[in-house]
């Protein structure tokens, strides 16, 4: 983002852990000493420390068939054992796992005891309809409890899960359960948003209206306690069944190697494709990061992560990391801004959160409406702050430790990515210098660097591309179904030296740490969740309006990015639609197609798009244009006038 780069040179201050802090710390300088000395043998040692195995493991890593890992391959274990048995077995049952906050106020507290017994009986019941090891479950739900509920309870069997967030449309939803040929759709009436109630069952129905699919049973929580149309035979009452099995559920072993879940991710390319992460590798690095990086003490924080169960971050720090970790933790069901500003923070003091994690893009709207609202609540339990998900420019970070933390609470920037599973590149709270506006030091156990296209390491103040230089637990282990295509977008770039290539630029300072600066594919980041420029064209394009069209990503003070399309009308349409008209029905098209998070900021509906003789679209003048600033160098177009007549139709 051009602001960071800016930023960055007009904050020069740095935050040292506080000796208290420093002295309390749950992770030390000595884990990257021993990381340093041993790597494969420091992950053993967080692996066994951390986790439970039915059955040890012998071997680390297996890299003999690069870039497909195994991790810890020969040993055996239960996810779901992992996130709840033990800890009960381990007399903590009564430990409130999640505090469930709905958005129209209600509230439950479910202990570890009582969310064991929850997933034993999903499990039965996942059992009854037929679903075992290895098949896939589609899930569609809000953010309430049966999310994880559900989760776990296909980790508990061995299925495999797909989380499709709730805001992606029937289209998006229906592509996501054939790709993975999932058997069974869990779902709900609908959750709360903004004070209403917001179907789900109805895109699902409409996902699956044709025949011609894998799915057998769509299971249907309550809770917007809206109509809903019923499929009989099909469709299923989640309590209703739920009444109906035993409590009783034994968590049998499976090898470490068992897939866990496919969430889909967008790339530059084509449709999203379906990111696989598997069990032992997964869960040692999202109990490891987030014990770690949060400074977890699970005996008295209250731990908050905003995201969505539908992304990563809801998978890793909402899900699995936690509750391996056997934390407290808030799940919050609805918007920051309901049912009036600082909602957020009345949930903060209701719950005594310690430890708070979002995105950039939040704390950015949080500044915009002004500090008097955090202010007037009691935020005095809050001690560590985390960000992800976009860089978070220093601007924001100071606002964000001063305004939210009290001025003394560190604020970790954690970068990575749905193919990493969990955190690479993150301060630790109780050992680093906090530079605000730099993801600083890969973790203890994760190798990376800054290279030129020749993979040369980059010197200090040059930019360069991420890559991570050797094999880490979490990594994902393909992209379902396709496993070529998982080798040419992240392997072939640096083959040669067999590394990782993440997709995002960055920059080396004089201290050696790491400043991101955004991707360098056609891969938006908007409101820190991942679009790309293709499927927004192609969702564009087969709209009967449209001719020809384009999206590029613009900086946007809110959302970080933000992305604006051009568009050409067919020539047989100009006149059935008004151009403003267009604009708007295209707008909502995305929408319709791909999801809300996918409509653009603007359309704009032009003559001509800038292309190279080769045909190419320039899309970086296009971005000026989106932008407002003055269009750089046009002499390779083939057409040079097309840009002054768009910049013309823009004023
Ligand atoms: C992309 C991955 C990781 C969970 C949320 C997003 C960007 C993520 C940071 C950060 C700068 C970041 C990168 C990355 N990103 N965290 N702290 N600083 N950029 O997961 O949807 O897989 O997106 O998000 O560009 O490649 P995702």
């Amino acid at each position: 983002m051009a602001d960071t780069i800016e930023n960055l040179l007009h904050e020069a201050r740095r935050f040292p852990p506080s000796a208290e802090f420093a002295a309390n710390a749950v992770a030390t300088a000595e884990l990257y000493e021993r990381a340093g000395e041993d790597r494969l043998g420091f992950w053993a040692d967080q692996a066994r420390e951390l986790l439970h195995w039915h059955t040890p493991f012998a071997h680390t890593l297996d890299w003999s068939n690069p870039p497909f890992a195994k991790w810890f391959a020969d040993g055996e274990l239960n996810v779901a054992f992992n996130c709840l048995d033990r800890h009960v077995l381990a007399g903590l049952g009564d430990r409130v796992a999640i505090h469930f906050e709905g958005e129209p106020g209600d509230s439950r507290a479910i202990t570890y005891a009582e969310l064991l017994v929850e997933v034993k009986k999903a499990a039965n019941l996942l059992t009854a309809l037929g679903v075992g090891a290895g098949d896939r479950v589609a899930i569609y739900l809000p953010m309430i409890p049966e999310a994880v509920v559900a989760m776990l309870a296909c980790a508990r069997i061995g299925a495999v899960h797909s989380v499709v967030f709730g805001g992606f449309s029937s289209d998006s939803l229906r592509s996501r359960i054939d790709d993975a040929a999932a058997k069974l759709v869990i779902t709900a009436d609908g959750g709360f948003r903004r004070g209403k109630v917001s179907p789900l069952k109805p895109a699902v129905d409409e996902a699956l209206q044709d025949g011609a699919h894998t799915v057998e049973h769509v299971l249907v929580v309550r809770r917007g306690g809206n109509d809903v149309a019923w499929t009989t035979g099909r469709d299923l009452w989640w309590h209703d069944e739920l009444a109906q099995v035993s409590d009783e559920h034994e968590a049998k072993p499976f090898p470490a190697e068992n897939p866990l879940f496919i969430l889909y991710t967008s790339g530059s390319t084509g449709k999203p494709k379906g990111i696989l992460h598997t069990t032992g590798g997964y869960l040692t690095q999202a109990a490891y990061t987030h014990r770690n990086v949060f400074d977890l003490k699970p005996e008295t924080d209250v731990y908050w992560c905003t995201a969505d169960i539908g992304w990563i971050t809801g998978h890793s720090y909402v899900v699995y990391g936690p509750l391996a970790n056997g934390a407290t933790q808030v799940l919050y069901e609805g918007t920051p801004d309901y049912p009036a500003l600082g909602r957020w923070w009345d949930v903060v003091a209701k719950y005594g959160v310690t430890i708070l994690y979002t995105a950039p893009t939040a704390v950015r709207s949080f500044m915009k409406q002004g500090r008097h609202i955090p202010e007037d609540r009691d935020l005095s339990s809050l001690r560590l702050l985390g960000s992800v998900g976009e860089p978070i420019n220093p601007e924001a970070w100071i606002w964000y430790r001063e305004v939210i933390g009290a001025d003394t609470a560190p604020v970790v920037d954690t970068w990575w990515q749905t193919e990493t599973g969990g955190i690479m590149i993150s301060a630790l709270p109780g050992v680093t210098t906090l530079k605000p506006g730099s993801a600083q030091v890969a973790l203890p156990g994760i190798e990376v660097d800054i290279v030129a296209e020749d993979g040369a390491s980059v010197g200090a103040d040059e930019g360069g591309l991420l890559v991570i230089t050797e094999p880490w637990p979490a990594m994902a282990r393909g992209i379902w179904g396709d496993p070529d295509r998982f080798v040419s977008t992240y392997w072939e770039q640096f083959a040669t030296q067999g590394w990782y290539f993440a997709g995002d630029g960055a920059r080396r300072d004089k201290d050696n740490e790491i400043w991101l600066l955004g991707r360098v594919d056609d891969v938006m980041n908007v409101s820190g969740h991942r679009l790309s420029t293709a499927e927004i064209e192609s969702a564009l394009v087969s709209h009967p309006l449209t001719a020809e069209a384009a999206v590029v990503g613009a900086a946007d003070e809110t959302t970080g990015q933000a992305h604006v399309a051009f568009v050409i009308i067919k020539d047989s349409q100009v006149d059935a639609a008004a151009a403003e008209d267009a604009a708007e029905i295209l707008r909502q098209h995305v929408a319709k197609q791909i999801g809300a998070i996918a409509r653009p900021r603007q359309v704009f509906i032009v003559a001509e798009l800038p292309k190279t003789r080769s045909g190419k679209i320039m899309r970086r003048l296009l971005r000026d244009v989106a932008e407002g600033r003055e269009i750089g160098d046009t002499t390779t177009l083939a057409d040079t006038q097309v840009m002054s007549i768009i910049a013309s139709t823009m004023k």
